[in-house]
């Protein structure tokens, strides 16, 4: 994947809209149309005290998500990126899509307190590599 191109088309595509839920509405869609073998890529919000379903490409999702609870959730806890390889292995995965097998979780910050993630999930296992994983963390970056 030409990430350097992909990041590039990204930047120049959300350049006009300021609105953070039109910028992950588009945001969803370029990386579902772009990244292959994903079966749900989209954004949670973090509103009344839960993760609540945002923009997003896929079926249709689970909301309300708690702190601590599922993949989401752990990741709202550790404030950090979660990769997990294989869904089945992750104790307490929040399985919305039977056929997700693998995942990453990327938390987004607005003055220091996470405000959302991006949620992305694949129907292979271990399909998100290192390189897949930091273009991930930039594109949250246009967030
Ligand atoms: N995988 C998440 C739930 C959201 S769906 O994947 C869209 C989790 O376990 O937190």
């Amino acid at each position: 994947m030409n990430y350097t191109l992909l990041l590039k088309q990204l930047e120049e595509m959300l350049a006009p809209e300021s609105y953070m839920i039109s910028r992950m509405a588009n945001m969803s869609a370029f990386l579902y149309e772009h990244m292959p073998n994903l079966n749900w890529v989209g954004f949670y919000i973090v509103r009344d005290g839960v993760l609540k379903v945002g923009p997003f490409q896929g079926k249709v999702a689970c909301s309300d998500i708690s702190f601590g609870k599922g993949v989401c959730g752990y990741t709202w806890q550790t404030g950090k990126t979660t990769v997990v390889d294989d869904v089945h292995q992750f104790d307490g995965h929040i399985a919305c899509d039977s056929a997700s097998q693998s995942e990453v979780v990327i938390p987004i910050f607005r003055d220091g307190e996470m405000i959302a993630e991006l949620d992305v999930d694949s129907p292979f296992l271990a399909r998100f590599s290192p390189e897949d994983v930091e273009f991930l963390e930039k594109c949250v970056e246009f967030i």
